[in-house]
């Protein structure tokens, strides 16, 4: 039995340190490298100085931050512009990898990647396993319906087939409410949306989960404001409306950059992102992007 479980966990592993587990990768056309991680000083700038890279993580199917171009087909957004001035900050040259958004921060953790940017929201549960820059952008959640569904509330969507994008904090939001949660003490509370019916649905990315709900095979779609905004605007018939609860509570989240724990690049990042924000140029990522 003991064996058992650690092949099985050993498989994991593995996953987890080998690129190739069923990952999408979008670097370019360009050879797949790994990140600088942490050179013999331990200095993960000197190491990224010294391969002339610095490796973002991200999921290209969250626009404005990421979204693959209609031209090129490349990852392009608010956070492959804020990850190309880190780039040029360094003096080196930018590779970005499209990965499921489930892996960025396992790919952090393990020095695949040098950086995930990819409209992350800060979270007590991804900081036990990376550390975050300085945030650069809030939102909100958002409830993707068909125009002529009425939904004012999370509690609304009862009995719904509500599709998230895995791994988001959309997905943990739904899941809590349809499945229920646990508090800090580990007592059971009851979901808004438990035993009414509701059951929530894992896809790839919100735009595949938009693709469902266009289709009929689901109800309703949960996602950060922006991105639904976004495939509203690309989508006719479907509207969106802001995540709020009954008593008027709603989420709130901010987006931040991660690294590995206790690097130095860390420092590099919070430069650039200050910078950035000094000179309105992230406001003026968020215009260039939302109109495309
Ligand atoms: N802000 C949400 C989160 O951090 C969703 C981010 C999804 N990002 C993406 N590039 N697909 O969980």
């Amino acid at each position: 039995m003991k064996k058992i479980f650690a092949i099985a966990l050993a498989a994991v592993m593995a996953c987890g340190i080998f690129a190739g587990c069923g990952e999408r990768k979008d670097n370019g056309g360009q050879e797949s490298t790994p990140a600088g991680g942490s050179s013999a000083s331990g200095s993960a700038v000197e190491a990224i100085k010294a391969n002339g890279k610095l490796v973002m993580y991200t999921n290209a199917a969250f626009p404005p931050f990421e979204y693959l171009s209609d031209e090129t087909s490349e990852a392009v957004g608010v956070d492959v512009d804020i990850a190309q001035a880190i780039a040029d900050e360094l003096g080196v040259k930018l590779v970005v990898e499209n990965v499921d958004f489930d892996s960025i921060v396992p790919s952090i953790q393990a020095g695949k990647g040098d950086i995930g940017a990819a409209g992350m929201t800060v979270t007590d549960e991804r900081k036990k396993s990376v550390d975050f820059s300085d945030t650069y952008a809030t939102s909100i959640q958002y409830i993707i319906v068909p125009e002529e569904t009425e939904v004012k509330s999370v509690e609304d969507l009862a009995g719904m087939a509500i599709g998230v994008q895995t791994g988001t904090t959309g997905d943990s939001l739904i899941n809590g409410e349809v499945n229920g949660y646990e508090d800090d003490d580990g007592n059971a509370v009851q979901g808004v949306l438990q035993d009414t019916g509701a059951e929530e649905v894992q896809y790839k990315s919100a735009l595949e989960a938009t693709q469902d709900l266009l289709n009929g095979r689901i109800n309703a779609v949960v996602i950060d404001k922006m991105p639904a905004e976004a495939l509203v605007a690309k989508n006719d018939g479907l509207k969106c409306v802001e995540l709020v609860y009954a008593d008027g509570s709603k989420t709130e989240e901010s987006y931040g950059i991660c690294v590995a724990k206790d690097s130095d690049l860390l420092d590099v990042v919070n430069k650039v992102i200050k910078q950035l924000q000094d000179d309105g140029k992230i406001d003026e990522f968020m215009v260039n992007h939302s109109n495309s």
